[in-house]
């Protein structure tokens, strides 16, 4: 039950909230299963034993009426009610967070990537991220939520419920991881043929490692060492990628796909279906659509040559 996916596993406030609330309805719905299947049974056993019983239709004894007064009135409202506490406790818990948030981060669902833009305090956008969104241990972050296509929802059942992305409009909720660790989330809203392909990643991480992972996106992309990495960015700006693809501090100033400035610091490539290895980024290059059927992404038509180079100055993008 403890899986990357597991609502059983909780890292945060308003996960444990709803880890609860799960846990409270499974257990009264097999209570209440287990009661009223016994109830049949028993009901079963008892007619066999005294079939003249049932000739007697009138309006229930006295005694009778107890039990339907407790067993069909009273039990159930306070079912219900301890339910309809509980669900307003969590609707409370998870809706905002307890403090203000440290920072807010903007999330654009894309047919099928998710697309992270931290927004620094004086309001400014400076760190462009994909699929993998670094947060502080034990802070609370602000996440808005909006869709660049369809209707996707996200959802990291470690640390919050589910939130829709809708075009044109913003939600809005909040995340907060109480242990160091990589919570997987998924789009929870069919949105075409790669949905199951639309992972994302929450890396919690203590306050100095995330600041100097912060530290370290904002930078510009390192000017490339070797020969090879500076072949392969020119075929990058040659072959096409830079219409699709930014690469801060070099002419790349595409938005189509994802900011690839620090494309080699990222564990996975399209959205959690690869794990971010020179052998698979270099499969991604050649044929995405083959990987990942319906990407917008095209097979390129470099030359072996030009895909090494390429797949080099990739990464370099630390
Ligand atoms: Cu995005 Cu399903």
């Amino acid at each position: 039950m403890n899986g990357d996916m597991s609502l059983f596993s909780p890292a945060g406030p308003a996960g444990r909230t709803l880890t609860q609330l799960g846990w409270w309805l499974l257990s009264v719905s097999v209570l209440v299963v287990l009661v009223v299947a016994g109830l049949v049974a028993w009901a079963i056993v008892r007619r066999r034993d005294g079939l003249h019983a049932a000739d007697e239709i009138g309006s229930p004894a006295p005694r009778e009426l107890r039990w339907i007064q407790l067993g069909g009135v009273a039990i159930p409202a306070v079912i219900l009610v301890v339910t309809l506490a509980f669900t307003l406790g969590a609707v409370h818990v998870t809706g905002a967070p307890a403090r203000r948030a440290a920072f807010t981060v903007e999330v654009t669902g894309h047919r099928w990537w998710w697309e992270l833009r931290y927004v620094q305090a004086d309001g400014t956008r400076r760190v462009v991220t994909a699929n993998e969104l670094h947060v502080p241990v034990g802070e609370p972050i602000r996440l808005e939520l909006t869709s660049g296509d369809v209707i996707h929802s996200y959802w990291v059942p470690a640390l919050n419920g589910k939130m829709d992305l809708n075009p044109g409009t913003t939600n809005v909720t909040w995340i907060m991881a109480d242990r160091a660790g990589t919570y997987r989330g998924q789009c929870t809203e069919y949105c075409g043929r790669q949905h199951a392909n639309m992972a994302t990643f929450v890396v919690a991480e203590p306050a100095e490692r995330f600041a100097e992972w912060l530290a370290s996106q904002e930078a510009p992309a390192a000017e490339p060492a070797s020969a090879d990495a500076r072949e392969g960015r020119a075929v990058f700006m040659r072959a096409g990628c830079a219409g699709c693809h930014t690469v801060r501090g070099t002419p790349a100033v595409g938005r189509v796909g994802p900011d690839l400035t620090h494309v080699a610091s990222r564990r996975t490539i399209a959205a959690g279906l690869l794990p971010n290895t020179p052998g698979y980024l270099a499969g991604w290059v050649s044929n995405a659509p083959a990987l990942k059927p319906g990407t917008p992404m095209p097979a390129s038509m470099l030359r072996p040559r030009e895909l090494h180079a390429l797949v080099a100055y990739l990464g370099t993008l630390k």
